[in-house]
């Protein structure tokens, strides 16, 4: 049997502006994980996912219709997976073989409820990891990210893959996503092969040290949002053309770019300073276009991290779920926790799942 495992993660800075090619995020990859178990076998496969089994598929309407929400279908980004692999595989001149899969997460507690820490991505990056080792490609981390990209855009056209990014690298990343159009269109053109082998636009991936002299403190608010729900509303009401979004967008790219520099340089203000700016800058585009990211619960999360001196901000999609709070390593966090429990919000005690080689080893 094989095993592989896979990270969920959070968003530090840059979610939204991370869909448009080229933009900057800061990633990382937290200690929970997806587990993808594989045995070879005969005449036909199949997928076991209790976990998600369990879970409704949920609906809602937009403009054009009823549309399903593909955060709650991590069975389509196996399959999509599977078929990547799978062409890779015969571009090979590889035998296809028949397996097993089981899917088991710890990205969802006990009674179900997600932590928004990226559990489709996980999935997908854990099932990439797990053909790797069944038809011993010894493809690069780097070649998995890309594999796991073009499987997700199957599915998710608009995803970011930041999420994909920090769960195959591990630990802190700076991340700007690829023109999905061009891969899906390398993929078209030259084959899984030809896409691996090519530069893909706008894709930069760099690693990160974590800040010294600041503690991350994770709180989950719950109500987990809708990614794809909250992203579709900003691109459907053609955001993309209005003056307010490119300002977000540059906004953005000035804070996240902040924080990266004040990564690099160890220091600690910067940080706090960037994710305050980062913060602001989700508002801004939170009332203009109504999306819903702050929750009250999320507001009260960052601000009751302010009031010890610390920074704080909604992480990913928003709408509930996570808020990330960087506080000095010597504050005294016990009032803290007292106003989050007070508050309903709760302490999610996670690590960063730390990283292991380089994005072109094996
Ligand atoms: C969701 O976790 C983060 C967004 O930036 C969407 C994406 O990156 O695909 C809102």
């Amino acid at each position: 049997m094989i095993t592989v495992r896979a990270p969920g993660k959070l968003f530090i800075a840059g979610e939204y502006a991370v869909v448009e090619p080229g933009n900057p995020s800061v990633l990382i990859a937290v200690d929970r994980y997806v587990r993808v178990d594989l045995t070879p076998s005969v005449g036909k496969g199949s997928i076991h996912s209790e976990q998600y089994g369990r879970q409704p598929v949920v609906w809602y309407r937009d403009s054009n219709g009823i549309v399903v929400d593909h955060d709650m279908q991590p069975v389509d980004y196996i399959l999509s997976s599977i078929a990547t692999v799978e062409q890779l595989v015969s571009e090979l001149g590889v035998t296809p073989r028949f397996y097993d899969l089981t899917v088991s997460s710890e990205l969802d507690d006990v009674s179900g409820r997600k932590f928004g820490l990226g559990s489709s991505a996980a999935v997908t990056v854990a099932t990439i990891g797990a053909l790797n080792e069944f038809y011993d490609l010894e493809l690069t981390r780097l070649e998995r990210y890309k594999l796991a990209m073009l499987a997700t855009i199957a599915v998710s056209p608009r995803a970011s893959g930041g999420d994909l990014a920090a769960s195959t690298f591990g630990g802190w990343i700076a991340y700007s996503a690829p023109d999905r159009g061009h891969a899906m269109t390398l993929r078209d053109e030259r084959g899984v092969i030809g896409a691996l082998r090519s530069d893909w636009d706008g894709l930069s991936v760099r690693r990160l040290a974590p800040p010294s002299a600041l503690r991350l403190m994770v709180g989950w608010t719950g109500s987990p949002a809708s990614t794809s729900r909250l992203v579709d509303n900003l691109q459907g009401r053609r955001w993309t053309d209005e003056v307010h979004y490119a300002d977000f967008l540059a906004r953005s790219r000035h804070h996240v770019e902040a924080l990266i520099t004040a990564l690099d340089e160890d220091d600690a203000e910067g940080v706090k300073t960037a994710i305050r700016g980062a913060r602001r800058t989700l508002g801004a585009l939170d009332s203009a276009a109504k999306l819903g990211i702050e929750t009250p619960a999320l507001a009260r999360l960052s601000d009751t991290a302010e009031a010890i001196g610390a920074a704080a901000k909604s992480s990913g999609a928003g709408g509930g779920d996570c808020g990330v709070v960087f506080v000095d390593v010597d504050a005294d966090v016990s009032a803290l926790l007292r106003e989050w429990e007070l508050s309903d919000i709760r302490h999610l005690a996670l690590s960063v799942h730390p990283a292991e080689g380089g994005l072109d080893e094996r």
